[in-house]
């Protein structure tokens, strides 16, 4: 009989459903939320209250186009944290309550496991090959920035992390800095293309370990443009595209340099990224050109499995229902839960 497990994701500002089929993905249907771009971040009671509309929706609509019944399900996987609690709740309720009513079990995800896990998901005409265990994995979202040694799909240590903000946070923070939209990191992305990413130099952190911080880089971005917006006031219109490859540039140096230092003290030289930054090009280019100098066999996922997404839920939940790790209906939402 085949295994075919629905994944929810509401973690933040993303509505997510998938359906998958011994292993392979049917369908991932996504619902992003415009709301929060007034804002220029996600506001939380806004996010809870779209989720509640997108819900059901998003379900209805990822099983239809994965032509599974509900019926045919054999559990649904559900983020459980980290993430906002109000965005959480509307997904771990819908779970519980749909998985009690098809008498299915419930699997609870942690939601960046989920996204170094995207790198096993295998769809329909997708070229599929995985890293092998044990692999090292740079996580950067808007709300982490880890270096992962992942031994099993169940079995990951963090090797190093960011003691304050997140590579994903300092980008979208500068990006408000500068006027442009949210979130920061495509627009950032788009611009940086265009520019020298040798113009500017911000200041780098000196941390000791594998561990990261971005909040000097910040600081450094704020404090320079404040200055030179003193000599230009359209400093900023006149020098954006060299001010972002700028910032990206020194955000992919400081990640890579620790990142570097991980494969070194581990010898592992598999390496994937992982999180929404992992969209990014500069960061994407930055792994190709280690790949071809250093030897790492390098696994970058596709666009859409960058951001959040249900898919990596559900195939996360696939492995963990093959070793009938479920979870009772008891379990609760978790705002904050490391790896
Ligand atoms: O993983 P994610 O969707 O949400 C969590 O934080 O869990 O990551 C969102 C982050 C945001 O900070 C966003 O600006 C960043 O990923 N991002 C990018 C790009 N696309 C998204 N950062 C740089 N370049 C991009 N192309």
């Amino acid at each position: 009989m085949s295994v075919v497990i629905l994944g929810i994701e509401s973690s933040c500002d993303d509505t997510s459903a998938a359906v998958i089929r011994d292993g392979y993905l049917l369908s991932n249907v996504v619902a992003s939320q415009a709301v929060h771009e007034a804002y220029g971040g996600v506001v939380p009671e806004l996010a809870s209250r779209a989720h509640q509309q997108n819900i059901v929706p998003v379900i209805h609509e990822a099983l239809k186009r994965a032509n599974v019944k509900k019926e045919e399900l054999s559990a649904v996987a559900f983020t459980r944290g980290p993430g906002l609690m109000g965005s959480l709740l509307v997904g771990v309720s819908f779970a519980k309550g749909f998985a009690r009513s098809l008498g299915i079990p419930l699997i609870d995800i942690n939601h960046l496991c989920g996204h170094v896990m995207a790198h096993f998901i295998q769809a329909e005409g997708d070229e599929f090959d995985p890293p092998k265990f044990p692999f090292l994995c740079l996580l950067v979202s808007g709300g982490n920035s880890q270096i992962v040694l992942v031994k099993a799909y169940n079995q990951m240590e963090i090797l190093g992390q960011t003691i304050d903000d997140a590579a994903g946070e300092a980008i979208d923070k500068c990006s408000k800095v500068m006027g442009l939209g949210y979130p920061g990191g495509p627009i950032i992305d788009k611009l940086a293309r265009q520019g020298n990413p040798d113009a500017y130099h911000f200041s780098k952190p000196h941390i000791a370990d594998l561990n990261y911080s971005f909040s000097g880089l910040k600081t450094s971005f704020l404090y320079s443009l404040r200055k030179w917006i003193q000599d230009d006031p359209d400093f900023i219109e006149h020098h954006k595209t060299d001010l972002a490859a700028s910032l990206e540039h020194t955000v992919v140096d400081i990640l890579m340099d620790k990142l570097r230092k991980a494969v070194k003290q581990t010898g592992v030289t598999e390496v994937a990224v992982a999180g929404g930054v992992s969209a990014n090009n500069g960061l994407r280019n930055a792994f190709r050109e280690h790949a071809e100098k250093y030897g790492w066999k390098i696994f970058i996922p596709k666009f859409s499995y960058t951001t959040d997404n249900a898919a990596m839920i559900a195939i996360t939940g696939y492995y963990k229902f093959l070793d009938k790790d479920f979870c009772s209906i008891d379990m609760p939402a978790y705002s904050r839960v490391s790896l």
